[in-house]
């Protein structure tokens, strides 16, 4: 038997796939959505999500999606990973997943027979069906600059009232500068945002979400309020680092059987990570400084 279903739960609580299920909307992942959602309904073109490696960029693009789903005035596509050579291979991708020119999409295209298939496209959609296209690109530090400056190009596709493109990127850090060396790329952002990790009392709250959505329904508590403080303080709040250290701290719980989870245990788990070399080399200077 697994040790969640031990415990209590019907589905592993604290699995780091990125789940809709399972997103929490903390306060800064509900700002982003609820705004990139005005922004796409607007038909304002361009929405860029900036966000340390963990702070739940990919979820809340799968929410984000997620919501899409259930509007059938949406055409969208979802990039994971943007690391294009060049243009064509960019455009080539874009006019693919979005099945412009059908199968006709041949080495013998050059790039600006894809650009007019995709302005072609994008009008047929945005201004004849009235639909609103959408293209999500995840990871979006690894665009080059030539990925970039096609995306800008795409971005200047518009009527007299909106953009026939409407554009959200989520990225690492890096992308904040690299945009900003793209000529007329940061001005056309309409709206940018970034996701800060959490503060104790939203830990505490996706802890708890989380473990409902997994079926929890005891009225015992699994993790202890000091266990908690401990988990906020060691992972900075960051929602990856808490998913794992919580999934570890349940597997120990069962391992130890033991009720809850509480300072010490917390504490071990730590030590051991550090013991062992698992952990971050930052983190480790900061719990020096504890
Ligand atoms: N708001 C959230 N609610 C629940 N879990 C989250 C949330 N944000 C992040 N996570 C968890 O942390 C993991 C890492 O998040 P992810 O979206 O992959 O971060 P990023 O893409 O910014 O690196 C996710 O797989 C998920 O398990
Ligand atoms: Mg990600």
């Amino acid at each position: 038997m697994s040790y969640f279903k031990i415990l209590g739960f019907q589905k592993e609580p604290f699995s780091t796939s990125p789940d809709p299920e399972f997103f929490y909307l903390s306060k800064e992942h509900e700002v982003s959505l609820n705004n990139i959602l005005i922004e796409l309904r607007l038909k304002r073109g361009l929405s860029v999500i900036l966000g340390d490696v963990g702070t739940g960029k990919t979820s809340l693009s799968r929410k984000l999606i997620q919501e899409l789903k259930q509007r059938n005035d949406f055409i969208f596509h979802m990039i994971l990973d943007p690391s294009f050579e060049n243009e064509y291979s960019l455009l080539v991708s874009l006019a693919k997943n979005f099945e412009i020119a059908g199968n006709r999409i041949d080495t013998s295209l050059s790039v600006v027979d894809l650009k007019e298939s995709l302005e072609r496209f994008l009008f047929q959609k945005g201004v004849s069906e009235e639909k609103t296209v959408v293209l999500v690109i995840d990871e979006a530090q690894k665009l080059n600059d030539a990925s970039l400056e096609a995306l800008r190009v795409l971005l200047n596709y518009e009527t007299n009232e909106f953009k026939l493109l409407q554009l959200v990127l989520l990225g690492q850090l890096e992308l904040h500068s690299k945009i900003l060396s793209i000529p007329n790329f940061f001005d056309r952002i309409s709206f940018k945002y970034t996701l800060n990790p959490l503060g104790f009392e939203e830990t505490k709250e996706m802890i708890e979400f989380r473990m409902r959505q997994a079926g929890y329904t005891s009225s015992m508590y699994l993790f202890l309020d000091e266990a908690i403080r401990e988990i906020h303080q060691y992972t900075r709040g960051y929602p990856r680092q808490i998913m794992m250290l919580c999934h570890r701290a349940l597997k120990a719980l069962v391992l130890k059987n033991k009720f809850a989870v509480d300072l010490r245990l917390v504490r071990e788990l730590i030590e051991d990570e550090v013991r062992t070399g698992w952990h971050r080399k930052d983190l480790l200077l900061q719990k020096n400084s504890y």
